[in-house]
């Protein structure tokens, strides 16, 4: 669809990935229902947009409450009068071999990955409906969702789910006119392990990997064609293809890359 004017919820906007869509989607003429934990950053985002005559709203959400994740959809039709596009990108990491990990830090993950982006999407849908051309969602999931690595299974797990409840939901929708696109972003410049649950070491700080702003400009992209399935990077998308043609080849080289 056409990025200009369309109402978009996007959630996890404080930093990162998301906060670098913001930028991007407010400069291609979208309307934006920001939300995130952090009322400080949440408003400091918005109010830079709205200084540059973008139109913003900031909706403070925990996405690990389905409460709130469904006030979301709420309060953005409150605020511009229709839904068009949700964007399903706020979530956190768990670091822990399976046999460590602690079942709260399971669920919470899965609460905030999952389960709240249902309850959005379960919210949304009504006003997604509604508009004459439809509705969007896009789900930023990632390369690991597709294929596991050791040390993160509950976050892998996550993504997995909202992986194949977007398959499901695809089709369910369809004669609705509501679309998916799922996003599989690779490892990215961000400050991600900083919000990472889980009691193995991690490397806290900015990590390596490609710019959050070309995340961006992917989903951007995936907006104006909306393909069902998105790459950030060449490596992504063959480390992806060769996971599925040869697993047993992948669990070779990565039990050699984790040892
Ligand atoms: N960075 C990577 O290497 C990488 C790789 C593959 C996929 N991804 C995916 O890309 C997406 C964005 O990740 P990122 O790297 O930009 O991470 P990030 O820098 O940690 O940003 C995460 C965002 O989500 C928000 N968030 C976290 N918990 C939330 C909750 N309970 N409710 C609402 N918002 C919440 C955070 O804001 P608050 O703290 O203010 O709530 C923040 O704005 C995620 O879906 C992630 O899984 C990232």
């Amino acid at each position: 669809m056409t990025p200009e004017n369309r109402v978009i919820i996007l959630t996890g906007a404080t930093q990162g990935i998301g906060r670098a869509t913001a930028r991007v989607l407010a400069g291609a003429g979208c309307k934006l229902a920001l939300a995130a934990r952090r009322v400080e950053p949440l408003q400091k985002l918005a109010g830079e947009l709205t200084a540059a005559r973008h139109q913003v709203v900031a909706i403070p959400t925990d996405m690990g409450d389905p409460a709130q994740a469904a006030a979301l959809a709420q309060k953005t039709f409150e605020a511009f009068g229709r839904i068009e596009v949700v964007i399903n990108n706020a979530a956190i990491g768990v670091r822990d071999r399976v046999l460590d990990l602690q079942e709260t830090d399971a669920r919470r993950v899965m609460d905030v990955n999952y389960f709240g982006p249902v309850a959005l999407i379960q919210a949304a849908a009504p006003y997604l409906k509604a508009n004459p051309d439809g509705g969007l969602i896009i789900n930023v999931s990632s390369i690991v969702g597709r294929r596991a690595m050791p040390g993160i299974a509950g976050y892998c797990a996550s993504k997995a789910a909202l992986e194949k409840m977007a398959e499901s939901l695809r089709l369910e929708l369809k004669a609705d006119n509501i679309r998916l696109s799922t996003v599989y972003p690779g490892v990215t410049a961000t400050r991600f392990n900083d919000n990472s649950l889980g009691g193995s070491p991690t490397g806290r700080g900015r990590s390596a990997g490609a710019p959050p702003e070309q995340v961006a400009r992917a989903i951007l992209k995936t907006i104006r064609r909306e393909p069902r399935d998105v790459f950030i990077t060449l490596f992504d998308r063959t480390f992806v293809t060769a996971s599925m043609l040869w697993p047993w080849l992948m669990d070779k080289l990565l039990s050699r890359h984790f040892r």
